[in-house]
């Protein structure tokens, strides 16, 4: 099976967010957890944007040993001068050149001529191979992109020396099956020419697809993928890690690959991204959202409580998250209602279940959501009921 390499730009594309800008001890400090989450690369950020962020980068590269570092810039002379002067204490720094490829960057952001732009490529890549050996090179705007005319820069890319190219959806514009089918086609040409070059997507999430585009890639011969950490990013965010990491972990057979991320360290990961960047996540983000785990039809409730296969994927111990959650409400039935009062240690007679169940629904149909207090002041009211 293949390894796809996982590649996270929680510190540079996260970090884009309004708000999210983080200091010096806050990079490191996810810096050091995404190195415990195992990722392969981690983009540190973009040295020549600022003092700060160049700093940063430096730090990261002297502390960081088990992931990959990896600095952002455009293709110009003085931008790879600053990402090498920022990764040169790395174990194993990767400079990271991106460059439009579709019309409207050429034409609209550079006012230049397709070839000029190809070119620019060319000698960004040859001048960033003096410093580093993992040189990788980004069309930016891919997926509105000319194929043919992709294909011409990665060859003339690939024999500069790039060991990465990467299709970015830019702005979320791609849909699966297209987006797999473009991967598809880059993939079948690198193979002729350079099957050791890593081939990488980078997804935007502006259409809510980022995570099934990213996936549809894999399965049509990517074996890189950037994400961040609950999906934060410009905009509508970027391909959130956990989902991509996790889709791959359930159906290795179907994208052939495995990641070496360590799993049970998804949730501490998502949970100190968020408090550390002030992020909320939203509460029905997928694996990492408070409901997640969390179980409130009566249906489901039933089926859980006589086997978590029934309605759960995975163990929520499998990314480090709590235990699944009963929550109590109006739909609880009475299977639920009785774990939870055991839960609290109340054992409630069979012959009064039902009327107990019955006064618990009417205080539910009051409140939206049951709480244990609730439970505990409706069974400490009830002189039938035994506490343990
Ligand atoms: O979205 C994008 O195209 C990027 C590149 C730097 C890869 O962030
Ligand atoms: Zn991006």
């Amino acid at each position: 099976m293949r390894k796809i390499y996982v590649f996270d730009t929680t510190l540079r594309d996260g970090e884009q967010v309004p708000g999210a800008k983080l200091n010096f001890e806050e990079k490191m400090y996810i810096a050091k957890q995404l190195e415990k989450l195992r990722v392969d690369y981690m983009e540190a950020g973009f040295p020549s944007s600022s003092q700060g962020d160049f700093e940063a980068v430096r730090e990261i590269s002297r502390q960081i040993k088990d992931s990959s570092v990896v600095a952002l810039g455009r293709a110009v002379k003085s931008d790879i001068d600053r990402m090498y002067e920022s990764l040169k204490e790395a174990a194993n720094p990767m400079i990271h050149i991106v460059l439009g490829s579709s019309n409207v960057h050429i034409t609209k952001k550079f006012n230049k001529n397709p070839e000029d732009i190809l070119q620019m490529g060319v000698d960004a890549v040859t001048y960033a191979k003096r410093y580093t050996s993992q040189v990788e090179y980004s069309l930016e705007d891919a997926s509105r992109s000319d194929l043919e005319y992709m294909w011409r820069t990665i060859e003339a890319v690939v024999k500069a020396g790039a060991t990465c190219v990467n299709i970015p959806d830019t702005v979320g514009f791609a849909v699966p099956e297209l987006f797999g089918g473009l991967i598809h086609q880059i993939y079948d040409r690198l193979q002729n020419v350079a099957p050791h070059v890593l081939l990488s997507v980078h997804c935007h999430n502006d259409s809510g697809l980022a995570t099934a585009n990213t996936l549809a890639a894999v399965r049509n011969g990517a074996n890189k993928v950037e994400c961040t950490i609950n999906g934060i990013g410009e905009r509508a965010g970027n391909t959130s890690l956990e989902e991509v990491v996790m889709g791959i972990k359930l159906h290795p057979e179907y994208y052939d690959g495995y990641t070496d991320i360590n799993h049970s360290a998804i949730y501490e990961t998502s949970r100190i991204v968020s408090r550390t960047m002030g992020l909320d996540v939203q509460v029905n983000k997928a694996l990492v959202g408070e409901n997640a785990f969390a179980h409130s039809s009566g249906i489901h409730q039933d089926g859980l409580l006589k086997s978590k296969e029934v309605y759960e994927i995975f163990e929520p111990s499998d990314i480090g998250a709590p235990p699944m959650d009963i929550v109590l409400t109006a739909r609880s039935g009475k299977h639920a209602f009785e774990y939870i009062s055991k839960k609290l240690g109340y054992e409630i007679a069979p012959e009064v279940l039902n009327e107990i169940h019955a006064n618990f629904l009417k205080i539910a149909d009051e409140k939206k959501e049951v709480y244990d207090n609730d439970v505990i002041d409706l069974l400490d009211g009830d002189e039938r009921v035994q506490k343990n």
